[in-house]
């Protein structure tokens, strides 16, 4: 019925998630409410694994991006799928620590960890901490030499390529916050300074060029210049870096209109880039690490709202008032992100209006659409959002003192809340 699989209508005509029928879920959990798929989670981690295995020989991690949603059961969940896991943030490692993720396939990232952070990183034993400047770079020897260790690290680099996605989740180009320049020669004098590093193991490069990116072109042509830089590194130094982490940033679909590229077409492409470039260079094939977190859980997810106010200016637009905001889902906000929204309570009926969905939020820019196809809903009617996995729960706040919704799993033995609802005394639980 709909443009993914584990969303479907039942007898009543209702919205379905894996079977459930999300009006049940809604009266047993509440609104607003998330709710993920289980299996379409392991199905995205089981094609990345797989296609690792089948195009690369398995020469590679694949390692979720947990910023796009983590908890401790879906940090589990990965595990048991034989993922590993980008972490940025002590919060995220502390998760995955609580959740007993095995410390050696956590890779950490963050342009600007504390001290605090990388010493956290060193005492977890963390496999690989991806730095992304000097002063980092400097401040983790020191803190490795006090420990009497060596850390293992990765660079980041910015490889100088402009992938065409919205500008704040575009991060390859020079001018980003992220990582060592290319083309100004300061990833290689990085390079240089953490070879000499004594408490520094340098074990290979890292890249991330963007996010929600539909062509594979970009990703072929980072991977190629991120190779030649390794070239260059070992006749420059004589050091040939046995590791390259390619980053995350595979598009998937928020409307029908979205075409994303099969990941084991990405992989597919990617290895043989891979294996072309180092062969023409006489380079060892390095073992690849890829990071995708928006393609392993967003698809997974919908967003449950119950309407409030139905509000028709006449002439200027019809106002759905959901409960709802720019707290649980800032995506619309931030970069007029696309999403499909339907009535959950008449999800085969067609949708004749055009509507824009706003939040509860004090605030004229909370909006969850403008121009969304909608059916002629009422007061009290229940609707979903699709693809709310990834960017939601995690970049939900407490904005107007709106306590974040729970997430729900459903997965083989039914649903299972996995995040409980915050409650009003968890709001004031910091105030002193
Ligand atoms: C370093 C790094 N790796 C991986 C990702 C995951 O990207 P995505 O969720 O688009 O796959 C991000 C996202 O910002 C990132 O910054």
């Amino acid at each position: 019925m709909f443009f993914l699989d584990h969303l479907d209508t039942n007898r009543q005509g209702h919205l379905t998630i894996d079977g459930v029928d999300t009006l049940a879920l809604a009266e047993e959990y509440g609104t607003p409410l998330y709710v993920m798929s289980e299996a379409a989670i392991r199905e995205n981690c089981r094609r990345y694994r797989d296609s690792m295995e089948r195009f690369y020989g398995g020469r590679g991690m694949v390692a979720y991006a947990s910023k796009a949603f983590c908890c401790k059961a879906i940090c589990r969940l990965v595990m048991e799928e034989g993922l590993g896991l980008d972490v940025v943030s002590a919060g995220e490692l502390y998760t995955a620590r609580a959740a007993d993720f095995p410390m050696e396939r956590v890779v950490f990232h963050g342009n600007n960890k504390t001290p605090d952070e990388l010493v956290m990183a060193l005492e977890y034993g963390v496999g690989r901490i991806v730095v992304d400047n000097l002063t980092e770079l400097r401040l983790l020897d020191t803190l490795a030499a006090a420990r009497g260790t060596a850390a293992p690290v990765m660079l980041r680099v910015k490889p100088g390529i402009d992938a065409h996605t919205h500008s704040f989740i575009r991060t390859g180009q020079i001018d980003s916050k992220f990582g060592f320049a290319l083309e100004t020669g300061e990833a290689l004098s990085a390079v240089q300074e953490a070879l000499k590093a004594p408490h520094l193991r340098l074990l290979g490069l890292h890249c991330h060029i963007g996010s929600q990116i539909f062509d594979i072109e970009p990703f072929c042509h980072a991977a190629k210049v991120m190779l030649e830089f390794m070239g260059l590194i070992c006749r420059e130094t004589g050091a040939a870096l046995p590791e390259l982490n390619l980053g995350g940033g595979f598009g998937i679909p928020y409307i029908q209109e979205n075409d994303p590229v099969p990941y084991c077409r990405y992989m597919e492409k990617v290895s043989g880039v891979v294996k072309e470039t180092c062969g023409k260079l006489g380079f060892p094939t390095p073992f690849i690490l890829i990071e995708p977190g928006r393609s392993i859980v967003g698809t997974a997810g919908i967003t449950l709202y119950r309407v409030g106010a139905v509000k028709t200016i006449p002439g200027v637009r019809t106002y759905v008032s959901v409960d709802g905001s720019m707290a649980d889902d800032p995506r619309y906000a931030l970069y007029q992100a696309d999403y499909t929204f339907t009535s959950a309570l008449r999800a085969e009926e067609p949708k004749t209006q055009v509507v824009t969905v706003a939040g509860r939020c004090c605030e004229s820019g909370d909006l969850l659409g403008e121009n969304v196809l909608l059916q002629e809903v009422e007061p009290g009617e229940l609707i979903g959002v699709f693809c709310t996995g990834a960017y939601h729960y995690s970049m939900a706040s407490n904005y107007n003192r709106i306590p974040r919704p729970p997430v729900v799993l459903v997965g083989e033995d039914g649903p299972r809340v996995i995040v409980r609802r915050e409650t009003l005394e968890d709001l004031i639980r910091c105030d002193l």
